[in-house]
């Protein structure tokens, strides 16, 4: 068994920041499916949302989030997190990263950022590092880890679930003990014991059969946090980014909102701008409402996208702006300057999670959970751009800050070893690979953007008759990551349908056919799903 004061599980920017926060005074394992690096994080381009603009305001944020939420934010803890944003991100600046600047010079003659514009903001406060904002976030926190000496990170280790008293047999309050993790390496299964867990595993976009999200993305952490007992809530608002690059060879490339900041129109494929009859913000509406005109465009013209035209701008403006979707497209023989890009919209962004409070704390002692694993209120029905990696950032200081005022007492009890069948199977790879592909299939089209009763109820079934297999499998048969995953995200597909059938109404990114409006009863309301017994 290994033992830690902390167990992190998750190497981007929430686990990132939260271990090195704590670290100084305590030793941590960050465990992290694949390569450090590998993260929703990493793969980030707009930016990080952050009060700094001499036009700007923390109400107008507050506002613009609240007016994105669609009635479902917790405004404490918007305002909170707002607040608290100007702080962290001069912080990540102390560490190193490098924001893009606009060349001016401020009265004290310092340097000015640039700020970008996505949708539903009213003013330009996204800061940015060009079209890769992700990337830098990780070599920042990264370097910082590496002159961490009580800091070790464990790649390729997948925690397969939580350790807990209860699941221990244990009387008294339930509470986390740590994780049972799969050495992909060695194929063998151990134990890291810890006063305190977090869960940092990100996001489920590959729930869905289009996503933007990487692979890592499989919802491991809210599968795992509801085993274990942890209240889950609003897993029906799953965030559909509108524009992911549509081409057969680009696997999950998004087209960053941040071009429709810079003057990007979205047109459809007869030219025309659709969005102008849609909402006073045209290509710049909330993501809900553009994803929702893009869907319904589609379906009216029976095109399979529709296209993002930039080439109005001039190509060196482009090209110095957004270096990487520009050589991106390239490779797949697109010349974003002198052509519009085609678009369709894709699974992005996980709005509900696990239940916590402004500090990560779960309903689960000694489990934290922060990032877009986590439900802190910030989002409600539908996320603000750019505003989750400031919400992973604020609330993983803020956790580290809490937990370090007083750090909880050692676990003394023993933890029994993994226990699961040894057999390995030839059949599994078909088996798991055809499930897989089933779920996302099936999810995308019955619990994707637009939704119906019916439809739902049919999804509700074929999950509960997959996860029937993947029991059997599970028990019976050696694990692997795969089939892990598959369990994982049928988990997670489970919550999202039991959430969007207990919402009866239309609300954010939650629309129903069946219940077309949103229902004043049911705003603030959340969905709320737990394991008994
Ligand atoms: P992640 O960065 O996803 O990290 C999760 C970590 O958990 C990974 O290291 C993974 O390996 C690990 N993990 C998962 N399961 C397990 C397990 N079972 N065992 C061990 N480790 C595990 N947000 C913004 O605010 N601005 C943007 O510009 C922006 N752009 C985006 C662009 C793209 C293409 C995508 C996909 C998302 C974007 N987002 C953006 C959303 C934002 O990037 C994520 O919400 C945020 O990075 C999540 O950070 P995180 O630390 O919670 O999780
Ligand atoms: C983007 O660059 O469009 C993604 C921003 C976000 O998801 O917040």
């Amino acid at each position: 068994m290994k033992k830690f004061d902390f167990l992190v599980l998750g190497s981007g920017i929430a686990g990132l920041t939260f271990a090195l926060r704590v670290a100084p005074r305590s030793s941590v394992a960050i465990l992290t499916k694949k390569n450090r690096a590998e993260s929703n994080t990493n793969y980030a381009q707009g930016g990080i949302a952050s009060v700094t603009g001499k036009d700007d305001s923390f109400e107008l944020h507050v506002r613009d989030t609240l007016e994105a939420g669609a009635g479902m934010c917790r405004e404490d803890v918007v305002r909170a997190i707002v607040e608290e944003g100007p702080a962290r991100i001069r912080d990540l600046i102390q560490l190193g990263m490098e924001f893009t600047e606009s060349g001016a010079r401020a009265d004290d003659g310092s340097r000015v950022l640039d700020l970008t514009r996505e949708g539903g903001h009213s003013r330009r406060r996204i800061l940015h590092a060009r079209d890769m904002t992700g990337h830098e976030i990780e070599r920042t926190l990264l370097a910082a880890i590496a002159r961490q000496p009580s800091i070790r990170i464990f790649e390729n280790h997948m925690a397969i679930d939580l350790v807990t008293r209860h699941k221990l047999g244990q009387a008294g309050t339930n509470a986390c003990l740590g994780a049972y993790v799969l050495d992909n390496e060695t194929s063998q299964v151990e134990i890291f014991s810890a006063r305190v867990t977090v869960l940092a595993t990100g996001g489920c976009g590959k729930v869905y059969l289009y996503t933007t999200n990487p692979d890592i993305a499989t919802g491991d952490g809210v599968a795992m946090a509801y085993r274990a007992g942890a209240p889950i809530a609003n897993m029906e608002f799953i965030q559909f980014h509108p524009t992911c690059l549509y081409h057969p060879k680009a696997k999950s490339f998004l087209i960053s909102e941040a071009v429709r900041g810079e003057g990007g129109v979205l047109k459809n494929l007869a030219g025309e701008e659709f969005m102008e009859t849609v909402h006073p913000m045209k290509s710049l509406a909330p993501r809900d409402i553009v994803a929702r005109a893009i869907d319904s465009e589609m379906k009216r013209s029976g095109a399979d996208h529709v296209v993002l035209d930039i080439t109005h701008k001039p190509a060196k403006e482009i090209i110095r702006r957004f270096p990487n979707i520009y050589q991106t497209c390239l490779r797949h023989g697109m010349d974003i300057t002198r052509e519009p890009i085609p678009v369709v919209p894709a699974a992005h962004y996980q709005c509900g999670g696990v239940v916590t409070d402004l500090n990560g704390a779960t309903g689960l002692e000694g489990l934290y959970a922060l990032g877009e694993v986590a439900c802190t209120g910030l989002h409600g029905a539908n996320r603000l751009a750019s505003n989750s990696l400031l919400e992973a950032l604020v609330c993983s200081h803020r956790a580290a800050e809490k937990i370090l005022s007083s750090i909880p007492p050692e676990n003394t009890g023993a933890i029994r070893a993994w226990q699961s069948g040894s057999a390995a199977n030839a059949d599994e790879l078909v088996v798991v690979s055809h499930n897989w592909d089933e779920i996302r299939r099936l999810m995308w089209d019955y619990v994707g953007i637009v939704r119906t009763n019916k439809r739902l109820q049919r999804a509700q079934k074929r999950v509960a008759n997959l996860q029937e297999e993947i029991h059997e499998y599970y028990w019976n048969f050696k694990v692997t990551p795969d089939l892990l995953e598959l369990r994982n995200i049928a988990t997670v597909a489970e919550l999202i349908i039991r959430c969007a059938l207990q919402r009866p109404e239309s609300r954010g990114l939650h629309e129903n056919l069946d219940h077309p409006r949103p229902d004043p009863q049911w705003a603030c309301r959340d969905t709320v799903v737990r394991k008994i017994g």
